[in-house]
């Protein structure tokens, strides 16, 4: 069944829609976990869209809430703390601002899940690799990965201006290193080679469309350069679509039931 679609027109109506487009990432992941309370690691919460939907959605966990805040990103704290105070979950949700990647491997405690939401697009394939090892030598018996990240693969041409300008180093002034996101079956390959059980890929159709002044708005946001705009005139008219959600999960089976693996 398709997803209903919200038609964005202003900037207003575009933070709305995006706060529910993550309270709905964050519906889908809390109801596939088997735990609601717990210590919870996001990696690269950035202004915290996702960390404060999980911690609406799971008000008996601790979210420790990781990023590097650096880059385009370097506003990014602040904006995340107001945000928990606005949501009043600041004292359930701990920043930290760290390489997420040299966190994990600092960790000796273990921890119940590790979420990221648009994480594995900033990666390469080497940390994506390393991220998922040190994951699964950091999850406790039956500790849960998931993450979210838009899929590479556009479902009409709306979707294809956003893959385009959000990856295309013509029009971003923030290139991808690697890929706008990597291909869902190379990533679940990946989880399983670090050791990770009942893998899976799920798809969640998006819901946002964005349309008139919201388009500029959205692509500004994205850091994509005003050259898009004027190189697209005719195709933004048909409006500018989120690819939709891909939900990849691993589950950390065990010890000793998994394989061994090197870290
Ligand atoms: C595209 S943003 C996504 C932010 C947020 N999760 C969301 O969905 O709106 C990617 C975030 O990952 C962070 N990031 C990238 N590499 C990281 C790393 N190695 N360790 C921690 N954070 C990282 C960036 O700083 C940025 O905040």
């Amino acid at each position: 069944m398709r997803a209903l679609t919200t038609i964005v027109r202003t900037v207003r109506q575009s933070h709305k829609a995006w706060d529910n487009e993550y309270s709905r990432l964050a519906r889908t992941i809390v109801r596939s976990l088997p735990f609601r309370s717990g210590e919870i690691v996001e990696i690269g919460c950035g202004r915290g869209r996702l960390t404060i939907a999980l911690a609406r959605h799971l008000p008996s966990a601790r979210i420790i809430a990781i990023d590097r805040f650096v880059g385009p990103y370097s506003h990014d704290r602040t904006r995340l703390e107001d945000g928990l105070i606005r949501a009043r979950v600041l004292d359930r949700v701990h920043v930290v601002s760290s390489d997420g990647l040299v966190w994990l491997g600092r960790r000796r405690s273990r921890i119940r899940a590790l979420i990221t939401g648009e994480l594995l697009p900033e990666l390469s394939v080497r940390q994506m690799e390393r991220l998922f090892r040190r994951t699964f030598r950091t999850l406790e018996d039956g500790g849960r990965t998931v993450h979210a990240f838009l899929s590479p693969v556009a479902r009409n041409q709306r979707q294809r201006l956003t893959i385009e300008a959000d990856s295309d180093p013509r029009w971003t002034r923030h290139p991808p290193t690697e890929w706008f996101a990597p291909p869902p079956k190379a990533a679940s390959t990946c989880l399983r080679a670090a050791g990770f059980e009942d893998v899976r890929v799920r798809l969640l159709p998006s819901r946002i469309q964005f349309r008139g002044p919201a388009i500029a708005h959205q692509l500004r946001t994205w850091g994509v350069r005003p050259s898009f705009d004027r190189a697209h005139r005719r195709e933004l008219e048909g409006g500018l679509e989120l690819p939709d959600w891909i939900l990849l999960s691993g589950v950390r089976k065990a010890r000793g039931a998994g394989r061994a693996v090197r870290l």
